[in-house]
């Protein structure tokens, strides 16, 4: 792409933040990002990633060296810039189901005095519907000239270079005038060098933030209803892989997110929903949304659903029994353990009173944090030996080429539970391993 050269402010450096501004970078702007981590701050500016996705050191280490990324905590060098992101976190509130609005009211209050006329403000936060508006009429009576749009995000961890240089479509949602207007054409095209044949949908400020929260409940919805039939499955007799192959092969439906097993985690989809209902109670239409309930705690019950099946498996009682459980991470090609099922699972075995050790090929980090009452072993010959049960959780491509004789040699019991329902059944059997998974009855 030939440098088309904004100069852009990014508010927020975590995940979303961090990407989207070495993305940026990558298309020819400058960009200045806000974060007040000193240690985030000081990480990035060095090249070293906070967080593992795959192609994101290299994306990073690139901008750096074209010399227009640099990261400071000072809200006032935004007014070089003339395109500033809102990227901060709007994580689940403790306690509650709501969404914690205080980063993005910090960045946006940070960022107010210092805009000029001609700026656009791109919000790019997961945020309740409505919020966009409120804060577009409070750039709109400050006076400075600038205007608010929005534009969600809809990036997957493990994927998040391609998904925000090619993005499937783009969303902008702008106010009603002229300048509104004028607002998102600024962002469109400072977008021109992003390689991607989706759709660029100009959209209202609601509907964009709608947009993106709508997305993730029908992916979540998508999951938990494939995990439903599954249970079904189990009672019927049925087999959930091929019923979803078979659902998928129409069309309209789709093949993907139809994968069965321990339900959908990370730091974007549970809480999401959760946030989604809350705000419809608030806007009236609690009713609308009960089914989301439903997601959930089918979401929910497949943990449990493990942790039952580790109990019979292991003759009615965890406790002093060895589990091994193989991943830590919310999905594969991530280190984020936020809401992470194989972590709460893991946990949970635990609690039963399971000696469980933990490995992951990189989120053991973060799951010690997270967990530190769990054991954790770098090393997946390490952590099988003379485990009792295995327990595949994520499924990293490592768990899923271990080979099942070599690890029947290390283990003292031939069991194992394949939780994402991803290995050869006949091959584990045929090395005489007692093999189980969710949603397939007549394999385990
Ligand atoms: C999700 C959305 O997919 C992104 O489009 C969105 O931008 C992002 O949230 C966000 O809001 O920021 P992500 O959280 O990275 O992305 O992860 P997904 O790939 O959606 O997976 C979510 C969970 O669902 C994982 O725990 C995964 O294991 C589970 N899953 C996914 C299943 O259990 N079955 C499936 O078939 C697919």
């Amino acid at each position: 792409a030939e440098p088309t050269g904004t100069v852009m402010s990014v508010f927020g450096c975590g995940y979303l933040g961090a990407v989207h501004a070495a993305a940026m970078v990558a298309v020819g702007h400058t960009v200045i990002g806000i974060e007040p981590n000193a240690q985030r701050r000081e990480n990035l500016a060095e090249g070293r990633t906070p967080f593992f996705e795959p192609g994101f050191e290299e994306l990073l280490g690139d901008a750096i060296a074209t010399g227009r990324l640099r990261f400071t905590d000072d809200p006032a060098a935004a007014a070089e810039a003339t395109i500033h992101f809102l990227c901060v976190g709007t994580p689940q509130t403790a306690g509650q189901q709501k969404a914690d609005l205080s980063y993005l009211e910090a960045a946006f209050t940070g960022l107010l005095p210092h805009l000029k006329a001609g700026d656009v403000i791109a919000g790019k936060s997961t945020v309740p519907a409505n919020t966009a508006g409120l804060l577009n009429e409070r750039v709109v009576e400050h006076g400075s000239g600038a205007r608010l749009v929005w534009n969600p995000e809809f990036l997957r961890e493990g994927y998040a270079i391609e998904d925000t240089l090619r993005p499937e479509r783009v969303v902008i949602g702008v106010g009603d005038d002229a300048e509104d207007r004028a607002a998102g054409e600024r962002l469109a095209a400072a977008y021109a060098g992003l390689e991607t044949d989706g759709p660029l949908i100009v959209t209202d400020l609601v509907t964009a933030e709608l947009a993106k929260v709508a997305s993730n409940a029908y992916l979540a919805t998508k999951i938990s209803f494939i995990n439903a039939m599954a249970e079904l499955c189990d009672v019927a007799g049925a087999d959930v892989s091929d019923l979803a192959d078979i659902m998928g092969a129409d069309s309209r439906i789709g093949r993907k997110f139809l994968n069965a097993g321990i339900g959908f985690g990370g730091g974007c989809l549970p809480k999401d929903i959760r946030a989604f209902m809350h705000r419809a109670g608030e806007l009236g239409a609690a009713d609308t949304l009960f089914f989301l309930r439903e997601v959930d705690r089918i979401n929910l019950q497949r943990r449990e659903a493990v942790v039952e099946l580790a109990t019979v498996m292991l003759g009615g009682d965890l406790s002093g029994k060895r589990v091994t459980v193989l991943g830590a991470a919310f999905k594969p090609d991530s280190d984020d353990i936020r809401d992470s099922p194989s972590l709460a699972i893991a946990a949970a075995l635990h609690g039963a009173g399971a000696h469980v050790r933990v490995t992951d090929p990189h989120a053991i980090r973060n799951a010690r944090e997270a967990s530190p009452q769990l054991d954790y072993v770098d090393d997946i010959e390490k952590a099988c030996t003379e485990a009792e049960l295995v327990v595949l959780l994520t499924e990293w491509r490592q768990f899923r080429d271990l080979d099942p004789a070599a690890t029947g040699e290390l283990v003292s019991g031939r069991k194992i539970i394949d939780g994402r329902n991803v290995l050869d059944a006949a091959a584990w059997r045929a090395a005489g391993w007692e093999y189980r998974c969710l949603g397939r009855p007549r394999l385990g």
